[in-house]
């Protein structure tokens, strides 16, 4: 065979993987190979794949008679929309997509090009873990990849898509990184499997219940996203990154956009008359930004508050939102950590926040404060505290006691606080306020209701309005909720140059 042939049977011979039967494996189980996704993710033509030729070096077990071009992993660059960005798709028909020194070495190169030259990661998982027959090399190739994980961290956007196993300490990369999309039925991530947790605590689950996409989307909150095939879970990954700038010292993409009638009569009744009923705070959202710029991350987790990114006039935002339909939009443990991890990946890459209020305090009881939500609540308030973007906040109904501190008040940092007239900043609720300022004139009142509601009144009359707290300044204005989108618009304009610098530190400690 000529030089030329030589190079094509072995390119062929790459391009086949773990042969056609095992492709045929993967396909029946409902999966795709790993360039099929590749195919998918990438603008057509653009990929360029590098280490087509690398080959394990384990020489035990027979190892030497099964050498795959590649060592299951497809790693290279491409681009998503005409942005570029490194990826890496995990091959499950070579050795189950297990992971070897030489696997590890070709992931570890792809990060090192991706924070030199300031761009995206997409890892697309799907392995049986360790390779086996390597032992301590292969742990070693995990740690590599983490300690990288770690270092790109906040320099380039990381995204994990789970569309197979991923198992044992290999959950700690994607876990490290800044979204991780998971595909139902298919996928599954737990630190110990089913029968391991069978033996230790003796309780029978199946991979699905223990670690599929449903129970990361909605229990643990390890998964930002729960797709229903890898078809959604690759547009999923391409909507995300049209969100994100390059890295951290580059903006995200703005898209054109045609000022026109920004008015949204719909806002100004959207309130309901009695402050206690709830309302669907999305239907604000979608009000505000961009007609359907609005995507949702961790939406079936700790649905009490609405994280997601959107577009306002044609500029990236993260929206962080209280949600009245769901447990009155209290915080508690899992809606701070969630909105805290939100801010900080916006913080991290430069996406301005829109923080929307309606929030009538912290959740008690027993079980959140035994959890620790005093930890944890207050990684909400450290997040937004330290976010140097452009901060905007606008309160629809309630900000009370010390959600109203954390939810982006004025005296945070938030550069703009609008209120709608429907807002109630108050340090609690007008009843309990009343039972506990009023008590003694309650109490000695022939009629002890009429007090406390005469009581109640006077307290809603004081402090349920937002004019208190315009009068100090701590509100910016108070906006009619229709003109809210054209006001949002022209703020983020304003504040498209802003410019903070903190205190020297090597970093801070975020109560973790
Ligand atoms: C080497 C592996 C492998 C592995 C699978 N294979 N996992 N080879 N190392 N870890 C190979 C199989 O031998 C088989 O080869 C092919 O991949 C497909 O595997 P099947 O078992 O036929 O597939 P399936 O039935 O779909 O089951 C997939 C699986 C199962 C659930 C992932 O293979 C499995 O349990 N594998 C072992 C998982 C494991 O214990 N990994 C180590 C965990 S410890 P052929 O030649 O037949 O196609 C770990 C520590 C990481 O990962 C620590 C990081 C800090």
């Amino acid at each position: 065979m000529d030089k030329v042939s030589v190079l094509k049977a072995k390119q062929e011979e790459a391009l086949q993987g773990g042969g056609a039967k095992r492709i045929e494996g993967q396909h029946k189980k409902g999966k795709l190979t790993a360039r099929e996704r590749l195919q998918l993710l990438l603008d057509e033509g653009s990929f360029e794949e590098i280490g087509m030729m690398v080959q394990h070096r384990c020489r035990d077990f027979g190892m030497e008679k099964e050498i795959y071009p590649g060592d299951g992993v497809v790693t290279g660059y491409g681009t998503v929309n005409g942005r570029l960005v490194y990826v890496y798709s995990q091959d499950f028909t070579v050795f189950g997509g297990s992971l070897s020194e030489t696997h590890a070495e070709k992931i570890c190169k792809i990060m090192d090009l991706a924070i030199q030259n300031g761009t995206p990661v997409v890892g697309l998982n799907d392995s049986g873990g360790a390779r086996i027959q390597e032992g301590v090399v292969s742990l070693g190739g995990y740690a590599d990849i983490f300690y990288r994980n770690v270092k790109s961290s906040g320099v380039v956007p990381q995204l994990s898509a789970i569309m197979g196993p991923c198992a044992g300490g290999a959950v700690y990369s994607p876990a490290i990184t800044d979204f991780i999309l998971m595909v139902e039925n298919t996928s599954y991530m737990f630190v110990t499997g089913p029968n391991v947790v069978k033996t230790v605590t003796h309780e029978t689950v199946t991979s699905e219940e223990l670690g599929g996409a449903h129970t990361h989307a909605s229990k643990s909150g390890v998964t930002h996203f729960a797709c229903a095939n890898e078809v959604e879970c690759i547009d999923h990954i391409k909507r995300l990154l049209s969100y994100m700038p390059q890295n951290c010292e580059e903006e995200a993409p703005v898209y054109a956009y045609e000022a026109g009638d920004e008015t949204r009569e719909k806002l100004n009744n959207i309130i309901p008359e009695n402050p206690n009923q709830p309302y669907d705070i999305k239907e604000v959202i979608e009000e505000v930004v961009d007609a359907d710029s609005f995507l949702e991350v961790h939406k079936e987790y700790a649905e009490n508050i609405v994280v997601g990114f959107a577009r306002i006039g044609g500029r990236s935002v993260g929206v962080v939102a209280n949600q009245p339909a769901f447990l009155a939009g209290v915080l508690d443990i899992n809606s701070s950590k969630k909105g805290a991890r939100f801010v900080r990946f916006c913080d991290a890459f430069n996406i301005p926040l829109l923080v929307l209020v309606d929030v009538p305090g912290f959740l008690p009881g027993t079980d959140q404060e035994w959890h620790g939500i005093i930890t944890n609540g207050a990684k909400l308030l450290y997040a937004l505290s330290e976010a140097t973007v452009p901060k905007v906040t606008v309160i629809t109904r309630k900000a009370y006691g010390g959600a109203y501190d954390v939810m982006n008040s004025k005296h945070i940092g938030a550069d703009l606080n609008y209120a709608w007239p429907t807002a109630e900043i108050a340090v609690m609720g007008a009843k309990g306020a009343a039972e506990i300022i009023f008590k003694k004139e309650i109490a000695e009142a022939t009629d002890h209701d009429a007090k406390w509601k005469e009581k109640e009144l006077e307290y809603t009359d004081k402090f349920a309005n937002p004019y208190g707290a315009a009068a100090r300044g701590f509100i910016d204005e108070v906006i009619l909720p229709s003109a809210t989108r054209e006001k949002l618009i022209k703020a983020y304009k304003m504040l498209e140059n802003k410019a903070v610098s903190m205190p020297k530190r090597k970093h801070g400690n975020i109560p973790l």
